[in-house]
């Protein structure tokens, strides 16, 4: 792919640009797949338990310990269709109608339909885009109701790259705590992190916020299984046992091949990730650099994940290729319109003045796209 500029006149023939995806861009490692084919010719293709395999549970649990501090019985486990099923699946297990549940935002864009969907309501409360989206606790504090249940916290964050500290864990783990309230930490983007930027399960500080919280993971971004749809999570004080039941009576269990493809992945070689994060970190330098030459464009610099979040408030209420810009998404119509590059507009993620970037594309995407959108806004 050609890094020029292009000249706009020639843009309706030129092929869109990506720089706004949401998985990564790298196959699924040949161990990996090497599982799911063994798994297939030995025709591991039956229904399996409700909650997955035992095998693989056991696999979650020691992984949980081992990486994350997390210590929990494989029957506290429950193998799942996808991180995005097992949020899902926690949230109905836990929501009922008229309660409350905290998000933190902005924020991956599912959680509050979720909510709804239980019957829930969903209590948005802002993180501190001038502090990196770090949390705010006293804002946390001032929109717990007696009816709030759930805090649902995700870090590494989509779509920000926010990484919370400990010190801020710490703070959401007290209010939990002193509130009675469930936590569910959404920890698909975990390995994802840059520059000494360190990962914190919640539910590792303490016993009490243990008992507390569900802590949900995924294959999808660590390994590059998107498409295998295998999630996980564990579930405290005999939630694991709802859950199942959910499952049971929805979707049973994920699909049995996919688990052992999950299995390879959660137990052999992870040479694959650091290779991966390494290729994300250079992508992400390479990002920024870009970014600093793009009119008007302000972003914090992302700790983790693949995204980068960029604030283009500076551009509402301009007229860009005769279009009005009221929000992010007509901003980013026109990038796709006039520049045929795809971004995502943050208004699903309850932003109307950003836009997410990803970098989980190619460097030539990356120079191409931004490029592109340069000589659009210069
Ligand atoms: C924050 C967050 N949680 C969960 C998921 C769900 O991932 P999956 O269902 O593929 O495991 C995603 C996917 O984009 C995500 O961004």
């Amino acid at each position: 792919m050609s890094t020029s500029v292009p000249s706009f006149s020639s843009l309706p023939s030129l092929p869109i640009v990506d720089i706004g995806k949401g998985e990564p861009d790298f196959h699924t490692p040949d161990h990996i797949k090497r599982a799911a084919h063994e798994a297939i010719d030995a025709n591991f293709t039956k229904y399996t338990p409700q909650p997955g395999i035992d095998a693989l549970r056991e696999a979650v649990a020691a992984k949980f310990e081992g990486e994350n501090g997390i210590r929990v019985s494989p029957a506290d486990v429950v193998v799942s269709c996808g991180g995005k099923h097992s949020v899902e699946q926690a949230i109905r297990a836990t929501i009922g109608p008229g309660d409350e549940a905290v998000i933190l935002t902005p924020h991956w864009f599912a959680y509050p339909h979720q909510v709804h969907l239980a019957g829930g309501r969903p209590v948005l409360v802002p993180l501190d885009e001038t502090h990196g989206y770090a949390v705010n606790a006293t804002a946390v504090r001032r929109a717990i109701t007696p009816k709030t249940r759930l805090l649902i916290i995700n870090s590494p964050a989509n779509p920000t790259g926010a990484v919370f500290s400990r010190v801020q864990l710490t703070e959401l783990a007290a209010l939990a705590v002193e509130h009675g309230l469930l936590v569910l930490s959404d920890e698909v983007y975990e390995r994802l992190v840059y520059e000494g930027a360190e990962h914190v399960s919640i539910a590792s500080l303490d016993d009490d916020i243990a008992s507390r919280t569900i802590t949900v993971n995924s294959v999808s971004k660590t390994h590059a299984m998107t498409g295998w749809r295998i999630g996980y999570a564990a579930l405290p004080d005999n939630l694991a046992r709802r859950v199942t039941g959910i499952q049971q009576n929805s979707t049973s269990a994920p699909c049995a091949i996919s688990q052992r493809a999950a299995l390879a992945a959660l137990t052999g070689t992870q040479e694959h990730v650091e290779r991966m994060v390494a290729a994300y970190a250079a992508r992400r330098n390479l990002l920024l650099r870009l970014l600093k030459d793009i009119p008007e464009f302000s972003s914090t610099v992302p700790a983790g994940t693949f995204y980068c979040f960029v604030n283009m408030a500076a551009w509402i209420g301009r007229v860009l290729n005769k279009r009005e810009i009221r929000g992010a998404d007509d901003f980013a119509a026109v990038l796709l319109d006039a520049a045929r590059v795809r971004v995502v507009p943050a208004t699903e993620f309850g932003s109307e003045k950003h836009i997410r970037l990803s970098f989980a594309v190619s460097e030539e995407a990356l120079q191409e796209g931004l490029g592109r959108v340069k000589s659009l806004l210069s």
